[in-house]
């Protein structure tokens, strides 16, 4: 396996990333008299037996992880407990789950007295190749998603990837389509990287734990120059627009990663109508994002709640959409997309498309 670590420089503090072969001891010592862990109730009964007997002496939130409980509403008896239990300042919150234990755990740090530690042992791959570093601490608001949050990082990542072996296959390639993204955005050479190790890494542990670590190399150095998501960060919008309204028009059926996988297709879809990629940077790109979007199909969407969707994303401005394009591996680029006849008919073929080509 691959023990390393890393550290992230943040306008709050430096903190650190660490890889283990066993989650346990790192979090023996990280709990402390008055802590409190949050863990998501799946991994609570799947390693319960590992779990329960460090939980005994101190107080634990069970989170059942939906967009529903990562929400304001949702955060409220969270945060209510926390209070009434006499959690303090100097007490400090341990998130054990993925990217919906995190956000609501940031979340709450960030606001609760001011700010409190908090520690992330994330167990899903999206958490564990994304999510867990850059900051970020975003909350949904009632059907619009991630539209409440700030920037705030914990104190450590503990990063176990035997934690992988129990994701559903969707979640796992949920969490390799959220990769993908950072591989394709960082060029050529990861591309090759990616499509060489892509089926390896459902079977090989190590490749795995490197293409993870690696994903969070690239990340480290955009979020460091960038923290606050202002500037050369916004790259990794790269399918998210798209895959935010997909998430949505469906309801979260379609895990974010796997959306994510299908918004950059259709982010390429469109750079190759304009003319900004030959139709076989477009292709080579398709072979891989396709593997991963498997056999998930669209439903019937209505393009004026796509555009509406799209128009309501947080990156958007006025009644142009704001998306991410590509002029080939590694060059993505933001730009205003001014929603013309032409963009609404290659958008709707694509949609059309869609469950015949996949
Ligand atoms: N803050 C950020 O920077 C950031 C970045 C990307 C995504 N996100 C957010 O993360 C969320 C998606 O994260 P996610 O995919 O981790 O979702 P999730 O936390 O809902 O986990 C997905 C599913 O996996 C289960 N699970 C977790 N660990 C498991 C394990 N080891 N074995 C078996 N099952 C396990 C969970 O119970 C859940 O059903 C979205 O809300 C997204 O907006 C946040
Ligand atoms: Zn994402």
């Amino acid at each position: 396996m691959c023990l390393k670590s890393m550290t992230v420089q943040s306008i709050k503090h430096p903190y650190n990333v660490l890889f283990v072969d066993d989650f346990v001891p790192r979090l023996t010592e990280h709990i402390e008299h008055g802590d409190v862990v949050v863990v998501d109730a799946k991994v609570l009964e799947i390693y319960k037996d590992r779990l329960l007997h460090m939980l005994k002496e101190v107080h634990y939130i069970i989170i059942e992880s939906s967009e529903k409980k990562k929400s304001y509403q949702g955060v409220e008896p969270f945060i209510k407990e926390l209070i009434e239990i006499g959690f303090r300042k100097n007490n400090r919150l341990i998130a054990i789950g993925g990217g919906v234990v995190q956000d609501i755990t940031a979340f709450t740090s960030s606001i609760l007295f001011r700010g409190v530690d908090w520690f992330f042992y994330p167990t899903t791959l999206l958490a564990q190749c994304d999510s867990c570093i850059g900051s970020k601490t975003s909350i949904n608001f009632g059907d619009y998603k991630n539209q409440l949050g700030g920037f705030y990082p914990p104190r450590e990542i503990v990063i176990d990837v035997n934690f992988l072996d129990t994701l559903t296959s969707l979640d796992f390639r949920s969490g390799m389509g959220e990769m993908l993204h950072y591989y394709l955005v960082s060029g050529e050479v990861d591309f090759q990287r990616m499509s060489h190790e892509y089926a390896l890494a459902f079977k090989d542990k190590s490749v795995l734990c490197e293409l993870v670590y690696h994903s969070l190399e690239i990340k480290k150095g955009y979020v460091e120059r960038d923290e606050f998501d202002q500037g050369p960060r916004n790259i990794f919008n790269y399918g998210h627009s798209f895959g935010h309204a997909i998430e949505t028009l469906t309801n979260y059926e379609i895990p974010h990663g796997i959306a994510v996988s299908i918004g950059m297709d259709i982010a390429n879809h469109l750079s190759a109508k304009m003319g900004l990629i030959v139709q076989d940077e477009y292709q080579r790109m398709h072979v891989l994002l396709q593997k991963n979007w498997g056999d998930t199909c669209l439903p019937d969407i209505n393009l004026d709640n796509f555009f509406a969707l799209l128009r309501k994303d947080k990156k958007t401005v006025g009644i142009e959409i704001n998306v991410i394009l590509t002029k080939g591996l590694g060059q993505m680029y933001k730009t205003p997309l001014p929603v013309t006849p032409k963009i609404t008919e290659w958008l709707s073929d694509y949609l059309i498309s869609f469950n015949k080509s996949s």
